[in-house]
């Protein structure tokens, strides 16, 4: 796959490759991972567990340094300059000793914005994220769907137009996760922003990404690419769309083919 390197292209990765150590023997996690996001594109990766998926976006993010390859963001290398792009970890959880609007706030107080600013503006974003009236509860008092939003407008909120998402909605119930789906295209303002999202859910990709990459097995390579062409907003009755059933089988054959687990549904 070509990686182009123009002005159409805001995030390229380009033959990257990661090799860690090991105890016994080097574990190669990537390799010759290429491919280039557009301005405003919503990409996808899916790819069994363990295929280098978090070490992939660490890499964009400007946290892990590639044993080989390179990660350009608007034709300037990122790699081990972390703080180009707003990045949501596995597993970002929220500290449970800050409030829900001090937790918000924390990565603009900690890029240097003073706390009274950093607050009033996480404040001005609860109310595009729903999340009114819930600023100043304490993460334990409120559900999995709001700690994840809360967690997402903090990503959102550092204000660079590519964001990172790593599962950002794996922990939650089906339920849940549907209607935060549908929030997401509320919130994302194509064409400002960005965003590569990585996640093992065939219909979580589809649904939000214009374009789903499936990664191989480790070390994870890319090896299938597929448009979603449906029109937006998306709504969930795209589920029950035939061109919807058909791209779905043929992602789940590509990663059957990697030895990905079975399909939760
Ligand atoms: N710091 C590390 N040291 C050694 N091995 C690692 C490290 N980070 C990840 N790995 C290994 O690299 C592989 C890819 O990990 P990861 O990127 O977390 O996969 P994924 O997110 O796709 O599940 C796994 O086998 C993992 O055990
Ligand atoms: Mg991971």
């Amino acid at each position: 796959m070509n990686a182009p390197d123009n002005h159409q292209t805001v995030l390229t990765f380009r033959d990257v490759a990661m090799t860690f150590p090991g105890t016994a023997v080097p574990i190669r996690a990537l390799v010759g991972v290429t491919f280039a996001m557009e301005p405003g594109e919503f990409v996808a990766i899916v790819g069994p567990s363990g295929c280098g998926k978090s070490t992939l976006l660490a890499i964009a993010a400007g946290l892990r340094t590639p044993s080989s390859g390179d990660v350009t963001l608007g034709g300037d290398s990122v790699v081990g300059r972390p703080g180009k792009v707003s990045f949501m970890p596995q597993r970002d959880l929220l500290l449970p000793w800050l409030r829900a609007l001090d937790n918000a706030a924390l990565p603009l107080e900690l890029a240097g914005t003073p706390r009274r600013v950093a607050r009033a503006r996480a404040a001005e974003t609860f109310s595009h994220f729903g999340l009114t009236g819930f600023e100043e509860h304490w993460p334990a008092q409120l559900s999995g769907g709001m700690r994840q939003r809360v967690a997402l407008l903090r990503t959102f909120l550092i204000g660079h137009s590519t964001v990172l998402l790593d599962e950002p909605f794996g922990a939650l119930d089906a339920l849940t996760r549907a209607q935060l789906h549908l929030w997401v295209q509320e919130v994302w303002h194509p064409r400002q922003r960005s965003i590569l999202l990585v996640t093992h859910d065939v219909d979580e990709a589809l649904f939000l990404a214009d374009r789903v990459l499936v990664m191989s097995s480790r070390p994870g390579t890319i090896v299938r690419e597929v448009t979603s062409p449906f029109d937006r907003p998306r709504r969930v009755a795209l589920f029950a769309d035939e061109r919807f059933a058909r791209l779905k089988a043929d992602l789940l054959d590509a990663l059957a083919r990697e030895g990905a687990e079975a399909p939760q549904q």
